[in-house]
């Protein structure tokens, strides 16, 4: 156990029945008022994520996780999650928590090291890369066919598993154009933001929800794919630059030419990047489409 840094004791306390004793804990992250955990048991493994009261930001992160086991809910209802995904929530002195099954599997930036480098132009690369892209997007069409978005497509929500497909996780900010979250949508990580997107966020004001579409995952599933085989997010700014003028060169639907980044040429990928990156979201390839190209 962390004792630095141990998670709810109420969430331990529900996390007993399922996982078995004893448990171990691992801190994973803590960062932007929430933490994660991987807690294991003899049963089982979950990654438990919780609020922290004393963070400083504006984003309110008890309300983002309450919303979450709210999606999780739904999306298991609608079919675009499997049941048992979500393994429990609830409160705790300090706000929220909610835990979810353990995947197995490391985030897309690692899983590309390789892909990265000019040693990853080899045959065994190819299909890994390509694999990764078409499961990504199975993902994702699961969940637009029943009308959801993810909405938060970036390489820290993917998670690769040791046998290649990729697995999402972090549904805090889906939308679903019939249903208002408790917190409106104002986009999530700027750098995976979606030219209408980044439109709509200059041009409303912070307390009005945005819906995001399945077209604006498919453009987030691009520039991830942008970034984790060439190093650069695709649209051209400093990393100093105030979000929102980064969200006016996204805006403008101008990404930088990807020949003059990549590591090694690769047509069939680069076609699937651009396909995905192209400003008109109605001109983009559907994730089902993505999935058996
Ligand atoms: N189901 C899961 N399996 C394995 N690791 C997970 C899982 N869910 C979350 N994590 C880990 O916890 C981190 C934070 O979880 P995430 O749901 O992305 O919340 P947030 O981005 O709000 O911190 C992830 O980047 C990942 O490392
Ligand atoms: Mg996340």
């Amino acid at each position: 156990m962390d004792e630095a840094l141990p998670p709810p004791g109420e969430a331990l306390h529900h996390l007993a029945a399922s996982l078995g004793t004893p448990r171990t804990t691992k801190l994973l992250s803590d960062r932007r008022g929430s933490r994660a955990w991987k807690v294991t048991g003899p049963d089982g493994a979950v990654a438990l994520k919780a609020n922290n009261p004393d963070a400083d930001t504006v984003r309110d992160k008890a309300a983002e996780m309450a919303q979450e086991d709210d999606h999780l809910r739904r999306l298991t209802d609608a079919g675009a999650l499997t049941p048992g995904y979500r393994i429990g929530a609830g409160a705790w002195e300090g706000g929220r928590w909610l835990a979810v099954r353990w995947v197995d599997g490391a985030p897309v930036w690692r899983a590309f090291a390789l892909a990265r480098g000019p040693e990853g132009d080899r045959p065994s690369v190819r299909p890994r890369i390509l694999g990764i892209a078409r499961t990504w997007a199975e993902r994702l069409a699961r969940m637009h066919a029943t009308g959801w978005a993810h909405a938060d497509v970036q390489p820290t929500n993917t998670l690769i598993t040791n046998d290649g497909p990729a697995e999402l996780i972090d549904y805090a900010l889906a939308c679903h154009p019939d249903h208002t979250p408790r917190v409106p949508y104002r986009g999530a990580i700027t750098h995976t933001t979606a030219p209408e997107i980044a439109h709509a966020l200059l041009t409303t004001g912070d307390d009005i929800h945005i819906t995001a579409t399945p077209a604006a995952d498919a453009w987030g599933l691009g520039a991830s794919l942008f970034w984790c085989w060439t190093g650069h997010r695709p649209v051209a700014y400093e990393d100093d630059t105030p979000r929102e003028d980064k969200l006016r060169a996204i805006a403008k639907g101008v990404t930088i030419p990807l020949s003059g980044v990549r590591p090694w040429a690769f047509p069939e990928f680069e076609g699937l990047i651009a396909a995905c990156l192209h400003p008109d979201p109605a001109s983009r390839p559907s994730a089902e489409a993505l999935a058996s190209c």
